[in-house]
C-alpha cells in the first residue's frame, strides 16, 4: 500500500500571517479533505462556524486557540464584520489562521465576502475547497442528483430570504423542471413550495429533506412537493437540513429496494417515508 506521507508533505504550508478559508465538509470528519486537515494541524488560531463537528475541531494542533464565530444576537452583518476584523487582526499578529467553515467555503457561507475583505486589507489567503452539504446530502441519502434521461442540470439555491418580494423567481425554477437543492430552506419551506406549485411544478414531484447529513444523527424524509411541508412538520426533522425537489428523488426507493441490506440499516434513520 502506498503511504500518504509523500502527498501530505508536498501540501502547501500555512504561513505566519496567512488565512486559509477552508471547508470542513458536511459534518463527519471522514469528509475532510487532506488540505483542510493539514491546515487544522498547522493553524495556531482556528476561527470556526457553529456547525463544525467537535470531532473535527479535536484534530486541531494542541496549542491552537479555537475561536467560535457562530451567529449571535440577530445582527448578521455586524457579526460578519466582527469575524473578518478578527481574521485580519490575527493575521497581522503573525498567526497562522484557519477560518473553518461548514461544507465548501464558497457555497452560501460568506466565504466570498470574507476573501474579498481579506484581499482588500492586503492579507494573504488561500481558499481550501470542501464538500458542500447540498451534494454530500444527496450521496448520503442515496439520491443520485443526475440521471440520464431525467435531468440535464441541477439548481443549488438558498431558501434564505425566499419570503421577500425581491427574492428568487421560483416560477422560473419550476419551469426548468430540474432538481432543486435547497440550502437554509426550513424556515421558508411553506412559501417556497407554494411558489413552486404556483409556478407549475407538478404537486406529485418527489421531494426529500436530509438533516444532519453524514452524521450519526442523519435523518432522511421523503415526500412530494405537495406534502413536503406537512410531512416535514410531522417528522420533527430539524436543521441543518437540505431539501431536494425533483424527479431524481424517486430513484432512492429503487436503490433501496435493490439493496435490501442497506434498506434495513436505513430504515432506522428514516424519520418518515411518506409520499
Ligand atoms: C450557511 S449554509 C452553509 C453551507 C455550506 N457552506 C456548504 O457548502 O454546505 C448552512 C446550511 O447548509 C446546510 N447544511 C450544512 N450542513 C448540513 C448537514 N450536515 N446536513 C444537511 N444540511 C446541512 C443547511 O441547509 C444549512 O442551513
Amino acid at each position: 500500500m502506498i503511504s500518504l506521507d509523500p502527498i501530505i508533505s508536498r501540501l502547501p504550508r500555512l504561513q505566519q500571517g496567512e488565512v486559509w478559508l477552508a471547508g470542513a465538509g458536511p459534518g463527519d470528519p471522514a469528509h475532510l479533505t487532506l488540505l483542510t486537515l493539514s491546515g487544522l494541524r498547522q493553524a495556531d488560531a482556528v476561527v470556526h462556524d457553529a456547525l463544525i463537528d467537535p470531532r473535527v475541531l479535536a484534530l486541531a494542533h494542541e496549542g491552537a486557540v479555537l475561536i467560535p464565530a457562530g451567529k449571535r444576537g440577530g445582527k448578521p452583518s455586524a457579526m460578519q464584520a466582527d469575524i473578518t476584523a478578527q481574521l485580519i487582526e490575527l493575521a497581522r499578529a503573525g498567526r497562522r489562521v484557519l477560518r473553518l467553515k461548514g461544507g465548501d467555503p464558497f457555497m452560501f457561507g460568506r466565504g466570498g465576502e470574507e476573501a474579498l475583505t481579506l484581499a482588500a486589507h492586503g492579507v494573504m489567503f488561500r481558499i481550501v475547497p470542501g464538500l458542500t452539504s447540498g451534494l454530500a446530502s444527496m450521496a448520503a441519502a442515496l439520491i443520485p442528483l443526475t440521471l440520464r434521461g431525467v435531468n440535464q442540470a441541477v439548481v443549488l439555491v438558498t431558501g434564505h430570504g425566499a419570503d421577500r418580494a425581491d427574492g428568487m423567481d421560483w416560477a422560473a425554477l419550476a419551469r426548468l423542471d430540474q432538481p432543486i437543492v435547497l440550502y437554509m430552506a426550513m424556515t421558508n419551506l411553506a412559501a417556497i413550495t407554494a411558489a413552486l406549485l404556483a409556478g407549475g411544478l407538478a404537486p406529485d414531484t418527489p421531494a426529500a429533506a436530509i438533516a444532519s447529513a453524514t452524521l450519526p444523527t442523519q435523518q432522511v424524509m421523503v415526500a412530494t412537493l405537495a406534502s413536503l411541508v406537512e410531512t416535514v412538520a410531522q417528522s420533527g426533522i430539524v436543521a441543518p437540513a437540505i431539501v431536494v425537489i425533483g424527479r431524481v428523488v424517486a430513484s432512492r426507493a429503487q436503490l433501496l429496494a435493490l439493496l435490501p441490506a442497506l434498506a434495513a440499516t436505513d430504515a432506522a434513520t428514516d424519520a418518515s417515508t411518506g409520499g
